[in-house]
């Protein structure tokens, strides 16, 4: 028998236990659950699949002719001289390796740019070009003097939209590509940016849009700079795929360097990720034309502030590897010829498609295949034909249409027309 006493002390304990058992609500259980990336869920389809010879045109990076992951030879040539170079592994500064940011400006703007020449590019090393966009999108949210909305084209890249309204601009839509002939949208483009307020920030994809693979012509171009300039709107160039896009980094740089002649002062982003496949290394840039040295002093000053609490500074290794590409001549033109080789490889794999198709009869025009530009082909597949693709087929690519030609080889695209001509006639 336990003494009163001894039985109290029981009870308290056992509440004390009981108390304790109860978890204190997680500061968590209210988040909701949200939808999983669309890429990402394609991979994951993808890999669930047995299908012994399953396509994945889903994912953005290069593949090789047996649909493998490609280094590019002078890229790992570049990384052994890095190493080899035995460098320290001291911080970068705020805005990056500058041999880096010298290198990158150059083959953006061209040796002989004006505004390079005369000091009035302000850069700074980014995590890739999704970190330089949203660069560019807090920069522009904090000092923009105007209305602080971002106009993207429809469709764009999917991540644009979150990445400028996490920036805290505001993101509206310009006409872009027109379904019916699975081209460039042109007069309603030119037609939206006329509408847009005085001021405006308007995104343009430098070369190779995504998702549509679709350009405006060069003739195209100067009408978009007349319209963006009618509007004194604000020209903010998004180049994911300098050199990927026709194989040569000058020609797919028209737009930008067109735009600066005719006086604009434009933002640009760029991303080493598809022209040096330099991909989980993160290495690219954010500049801004300006209209003075004086000026650009200024804004480097809040480039620094904006960058300081965000990262303190880039990554160093890729942006290392990514220099000694471009300013070892030997490197440098080795690597053009690859940055040539990828692209063929992608305009090769196009006609290739669109013969098959041709070869066994389907009774549409698809000549938008071989007309679109860069990594992605738009098909102008509906979601209900993509779905049949994935289930019937094993081919995976995101439900609006478009696949990328990246992922088709000499070895699957028989079997890829095959399957989109049973779906699609
Ligand atoms: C249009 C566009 N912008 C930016 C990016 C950013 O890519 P990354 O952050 O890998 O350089 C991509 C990547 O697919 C893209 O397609």
């Amino acid at each position: 028998m336990i003494s009163s006493r001894a039985a109290v002390r029981h009870i308290s304990a056992r509440r004390i236990t009981a108390v304790s058992a109860v978890r204190a609500a997680s500061a968590w259980s209210k988040v909701p659950q949200g939808p999983p990336d669309a890429i990402l869920g394609i991979t994951e389809a993808f890999k669930a699949d047995s299908h012994p010879e399953k396509i994945n045109l889903g994912v953005g990076a290069y593949r090789d002719d047996s649909a493998k992951p490609y280094v590019l030879p002078s890229v790992k040539a570049a990384e052994k001289h890095v190493v080899d170079s035995n460098l320290n592994k001291e911080y970068a500064g705020i805005t990056g390796v500058p041999e880096f940011t010298a290198a990158a400006a150059r083959l953006a703007y061209g040796e002989d740019s004006k505004p390079l020449k005369e000091g009035r590019i302000v850069i700074t090393q980014s995590i890739s070009g999704t970190g330089a966009l949203r660069i560019g999108g807090a920069f522009l949210q904090r000092h923009y003097p105007h209305a602080k909305t971002i106009y993207i084209p429809t469709p764009s890249w999917a991540n644009h939209n979150a990445v400028f309204s996490d920036s805290g601009l505001k993101v509206e839509k310009y006409r872009y590509y027109n379904k019916d002939t699975i081209g460039l949208d042109f007069d309603g483009m030119i037609e939206d940016i006329k509408k847009m307020p005085k001021n405006s920030i308007v995104l343009l994809h430098a070369c190779a849009h995504n998702p549509t693979g679709v350009d405006p012509t060069p003739e195209q171009w100067k009408a978009i700079s007349d319209a963006v300039k009618a509007g004194d709107h604000f020209p903010f160039f998004d180049m994911a795929y300098q050199g990927f896009a026709s194989g040569d980094t000058v020609q797919d740089a028209f737009a930008l360097r067109y735009f600066i002649e005719q006086g604009h002062l434009p933002a640009l982003c760029q991303s080493f990720a598809k022209n040096m496949g330099l991909y989980g290394e993160r290495v690219g840039a954010f500049s801004l034309v300006t209209e003075s040295t004086e000026e650009k002093k200024r804004v480097d000053s809040q480039l620094k502030i904006l960058v300081r609490p965000l990262y303190s500074n880039p990554p160093i290794h890729g942006a290392r590897i990514a220099l000694t590409v471009l300013n070892d001549a030997a490197l440098n033109k080795q690597w053009l010829g690859e940055v040539k080789g990828m692209a063929d490889r992608i305009i090769k794999m196009r006609a290739l498609l669109k013969d098959n198709l041709e070869k066994l009869g389907s009774k549409h025009d698809w000549s938008h295949i071989t007309s679109q530009i860069g990594m992605f082909a738009y098909t102008g597949l509906s979601a209900e034909q993509m779905d049949k693709l994935a289930k019937d087929h094993s081919v995976y690519a995101t439900k609006d249409g478009r696949i990328s030609v990246a992922g088709i080889t000499s070895g699957n695209v028989k079997r890829l027309a095959e399957a989109i001509y049973k779906v699609a006639g």
